[in-house]
This record gives structure tokens, sequence and C-alpha cells, in this order.
């Protein structure tokens, strides 16, 4: 069953193809999905902090996150997208860029090839420009990357200080278009959002 959503003035609509993959048949808002999803997130963060991440950077790991983060919301959870979106590369492509930006992050790593923030901020970016699944690309790279961070000594990430980035406002401004630099080839912009 498709269930048609009323939006806020402001919400993000959900597609066609992620509503008619929907768990909770209850849910009739953006701001109940939301408040769901992030219930679900948290059992994929806890299951990630429990990971030796820096040792299992493959795909195996990629879809399992996804997987855990969204296992109660959406059936194809874990799935690579199977359609073109606004962002992403032609998704006949994900799994071999993908393995690609895993081995390369994994050599990057052990090679010590620049510092660990550069070095996550870019792995970040280079992950939700694949947009390896349907939806949630986002927050699961900003887990990713605050996973991988923490795991190489450093910090958690701010990503913009306290304001929500999911909702509508400066802080998801400032990060789109710190991606959309980043985009253009100057990562000086996300690797300050981040901390800031
Ligand atoms: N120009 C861009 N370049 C790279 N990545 C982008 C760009 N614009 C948006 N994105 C990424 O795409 C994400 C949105 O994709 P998606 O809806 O799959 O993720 P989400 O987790 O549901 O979203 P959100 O982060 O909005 O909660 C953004 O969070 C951002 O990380
Ligand atoms: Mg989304």
């Amino acid at each position: 069953m498709v269930i048609h959503f009323k939006y806020p003035p402001g919400a993000t609509p959900i597609d066609l193809d992620e509503a008619i993959g929907l768990i909770p048949k209850h849910i009739s808002t953006q701001a109940n999905l939301n408040a769901w999803e992030e219930i679900n997130i948290v059992e994929g963060a806890d299951w990630l902090a429990r990971q030796n991440i820096l040792h299992r950077l493959d795909e195996g790991l990629v879809r399992e996150l996804h997987l855990r983060m969204f296992n109660k919301t959406w059936i194809w959870a874990g799935t690579f997208r199977k359609s073109a979106k606004s962002i992403g590369i032609d998704w006949t492509q994900i799994a071999v860029t993908l393995k690609n930006l895993l081995d390369n992050t994994a050599y990057q790593i052990k090679n010590k090839v620049m510092p660990i923030d550069e070095l996550v901020v870019r792995f970040h970016h280079k992950l939700v420009l694949i947009h390896t699944f349907p939806n949630g690309n986002g927050r699961h790279a900003r887990l990713i990357a605050d996973a991988l961070i923490v795991k190489l000594g450093g910090k958690r990430f701010s990503w913009g200080g306290n304001n929500s980035i999911a909702t509508l406002g400066i802080t998801r401004q400032n990060y789109l278009s710190a991606l959309r630099a980043a985009d253009n080839g100057d990562i000086a912009p996300l690797m300050h959002f981040a901390r800031k």
C-alpha cells in the first residue's frame, strides 16, 4: 500500500519508491517518520561502536550498518539503490565504486597519506556522492565518518554544532554548500563545517 504523506511546510517529500517500502504503517507525517527513524538509527550506531571498523572497511560493513540503522523503517534497508536520484553515480556502478573508495581509504589510513580529519572528511564526501542507498545516505555516511575518526584517535565530528542537520535551516544550508564546494574540488569548507 502506498501511503500519501501530508507534508508540513518545509518538509522534504518522501519519494514514491521509498514510501512503498515503509515498514511502520501508522506513520503519516514526516515528523513522525523522523522520530521513528531516529530510534532505529541509534541501534545502528550502537552496533557500529562495537565493530572493529579499521579492519573491516568493506561492503559488508557498509551495508550491515545501513541495515541496522533502518531495518525497522524501510524494507530496502541495507540494499543498494536501483534507480537514479538527483545525486549519485550511475547505480550500476555502485558496488565497484564503493569497493574502490573503501580500498583506497584503507590504503590512505595504513600509509598515513594525509591528516586524519582530511582523510575522513574526504571519505564522507565520496561516500555521499556515490549515494549507495535509496535514502539515509547522509546520516549513514556521517555515522561511519564519526566511527572512523574515533578509531583513528580523533574526536567525533560536530557537523555544524548543535543544530540539527536533518531539518531545514542554516546548519543544513551550510552543510550542503560545503558539500558543493567539495564537489568542485575544495574540501576545506566541509572540513571546517565538520569541526564547527
Ligand atoms: N552536492 C552534494 N554533494 C555531495 N553530497 C550531497 C550533495 N547534496 C546532498 N548530498 C548528500 O546527500 C544526503 C541526502 O541524501 P539522503 O536523503 O539519502 O540521506 P539522508 O540521511 O536521508 O538525508 P539527510 O542527511 O538529509 O537526513 C545529504 O545529507 C548529503 O550528505
Ligand atoms: Mg533522505
